[in-house]
Order: structure tokens, then C-alpha cells, then sequence
């Protein structure tokens, strides 16, 4: 008798994927590298991202030469482990990022932190100014605050003025640090701050552009882990950013995070978050001003 073809939607789908699959990726491969994701980043990969995983990882086992995903299980479990998990995290993050991206963001830390502060410079009155990108990707988000600082306050090399710059995959730190940038995302930067990139090189003919020294020396960039127990920084800081960032993080783990942060924000400092994300719950320590814009109360 021939057996019944009819597949449930999941069966075809796995069936499809094998078809297509270079290695094989079973549920368990599939479960225990979420739980490593999840104990190691806080990321949380659903049920929807094992394709997403598959394509990720499957690099990880070609640069490896390795001929299945129970061998790379094995390897991460191994004396290599600790070393190839660096590696496992940084294929697993999702790194988009843009200059100036969600730019009220920017207007708002240019009127409500760089003009107060060059005020104050004017004054004679200007002290620490301490601001956190959080998750900052290969550059872009903390390039633009140095960007917002620098045009309105041009001496700001010779201010208390620091970016910390911070995240967990080190390759796009050091993308980050380098601080070039295809040409083409200048159409990114508004006008008026683009005469703070310059072309690599002085013919103008380079498809690269550099971003000026005044703004790389404002930023130090750090690996962190936003899971780690204690942070190695006490702060206190006039603004954080974390866009883009808590999507990832499942609502315990986002709610423990803004309480952290919120503990390192100045009085009347800020929280900046990503458009697509909202706090979840009660914070009576922030206090929401505009879109994605909390105070610390
Ligand atoms: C989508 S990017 C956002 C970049 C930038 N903030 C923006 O909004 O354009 C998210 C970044 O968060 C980082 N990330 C994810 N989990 C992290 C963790 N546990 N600790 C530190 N950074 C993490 C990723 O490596 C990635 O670079």
C-alpha cells in the first residue's frame, strides 16, 4: 500500500529546506543554539529565525570545514569554545545601522544637551558631558552624536566631552574604530555636517570617506555585553542611547536593562530607544517626552 503523501505545512516546509540545505539542521540543533544565544547575548531567536540561524551559522561550519551542525555543537562545547563563541556571536547579531538614523532624535540632542552645553561654554560654566551609545553597531549612531556636538560646540577636542561607544560583536567594533565609510553614505549626513567628513583621499576621486579626527577622538569604543554583571562604568550619564537594541531581548530582560540604565542616567538626562520599540511597563524613574525620548525624572 502506498503511504499517505499528504505533509503537514511544517513537514513539506523542513522538507523543502533539506532539499536546499547544504547541511542538515534539526530541531535540536536548532534549540540548543538559541539557548546559547539566549544565555550568552540575550538575543531571542523564535521559532520564525531558524532560517535566519541556519544561514548564519552554516558560514561559521564552511570556514571551519566541518560537515555537520552536531560537530559544531560539539566544537563550541569544546576547548575551542570559549573562542568560537565569539565568533558564534558575532554572526548572530543583526548589526543595520545608519547615520543620522531616526533623526528627531539628533534635533532633540541638539537643542536639549549640545546648545545648553555650549551655552555653558560660553558662560564658563561647562563641565562633564558623558553620553552612551549602547549597542552601537559599526559606527554610524555614535559618529552622528559626535557630529551633533561638534557643530555646535567647534572646540569640543578641548572639552570633558566623551561618547562611550559599546558593543558585544567585535567586528563591527573594529569597523567602528577604523571610522571609513563607503563615499555613497554621504547622502546619509544633512548638509550642513558634511564638511565633517572628509574623502580619503585629497583628490577626491575616493569612493572611502573618513570621518574627522575631532569626532573620532570625542568616541572610545568598547566591547560589551549589555548581560554582564556588573558594567565596568558607574556613569553618570546626560544621555543614553539604545536603539534598535532591546528588540532582540525578551520583556524581562529589556525591563532589567532600562532599570539599569536608569540608574546610570544624571536627574533631567535622557533615554533615547528605537522607533519600533516602547517601554514595557512601569519605570516611575522615567518619564516619556516625546516619541522613543524618556526623561530621568
Ligand atoms: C540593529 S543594531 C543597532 C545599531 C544602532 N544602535 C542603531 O539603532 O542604528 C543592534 C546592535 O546591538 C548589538 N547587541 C545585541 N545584543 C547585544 C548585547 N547583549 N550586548 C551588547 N550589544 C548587543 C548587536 O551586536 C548590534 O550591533
Amino acid at each position: 500500500m502506498l503511504k499517505s503523501s499528504a505533509l503537514t505545512a511544517r513537514e513539506s516546509e523542513a522538507a523543502f529546506d533539506d532539499v536546499r540545505r547544504e547541511y542538515e539542521f534539526s530541531d535540536a540543533d536548532f534549540h540548543v543554539l538559541a539557548r546559547i544565544a539566549k544565555q550568552r547575548t540575550g538575543i531571542t531567536l523564535a521559532d520564525s529565525k531558524r532560517n535566519l540561524l541556519y544561514g548564519r551559522l552554516s558560514r561559521r561550519l564552511r570556514a571551519l570545514k566541518m560537515s555537520s551542525f552536531s560537530e559544531y555543537r560539539e566544537y563550541l562545547d569544546g576547548p575551542q569554545g570559549e573562542i568560537e563563541l565569539e565568533r558564534f556571536i558575532n554572526s548572530i547579531s543583526t548589526n543595520h545601522t545608519k547615520l543620522f538614523r531616526e533623526p528627531h532624535h539628533f534635533d532633540h540632542l541638539r537643542d536639549n544637551i549640545a546648545v545648553p552645553y555650549a551655552q555653558a561654554v560660553r558662560n564658563n560654566r561647562a563641565g562633564r558631558l558623558r553620553i552612551w551609545s549602547a549597542g552601537c553597531s559599526s559606527g554610524e549612531e555614535p559618529y552622528t552624536i559626535a557630529m551633533v556636538i561638534k557643530r555646535e560646540i567647534p572646540d569640543c577636542a578641548r572639552r570633558d566631552i566623551r561618547i562611550l561607544a559599546t558593543d558585544i560583536d567585535t567586528d563591527v567594533l573594529t569597523k567602528a574604530a577604523l571610522g571609513e565609510y563607503p563615499v555613497k553614505m554621504m547622502e546619509e549626513i544633512p548638509e550642513i555636517y558634511r564638511g565633517l567628513v572628509q574623502p580619503k583621499n585629497k583628490d577626491k576621486s575616493s569612493d572611502t570617506m573618513v570621518m574627522s579626527e575631532d569626532l573620532r577622538s570625542m568616541i572610545a569604543y568598547r566591547r560589551l555585553n549589555l548581560m554582564d554583571h556588573p558594567w565596568p562604568f558607574k556613569g553618570p550619564f546626560d544621555a543614553i542611547f539604545c536603539r534598535n537594541v532591546m528588540i532582540y531581548f525578551d520583556a524581562p530582560t529589556k525591563s532589567n536593562l532600562i532599570e539599569r540604565y536608569t540608574q546610570l542616567i544624571k536627574p533631567g538626562g535622557w533615554l533615547y530607544i528605537g522607533h519600533s520599540e516602547s517601554l514595557l511597563g512601569a519605570h516611575p524613574g522615567l518619564e516619556l517626552i516625546g516619541r522613543t525620548v524618556y526623561r530621568r525624572v
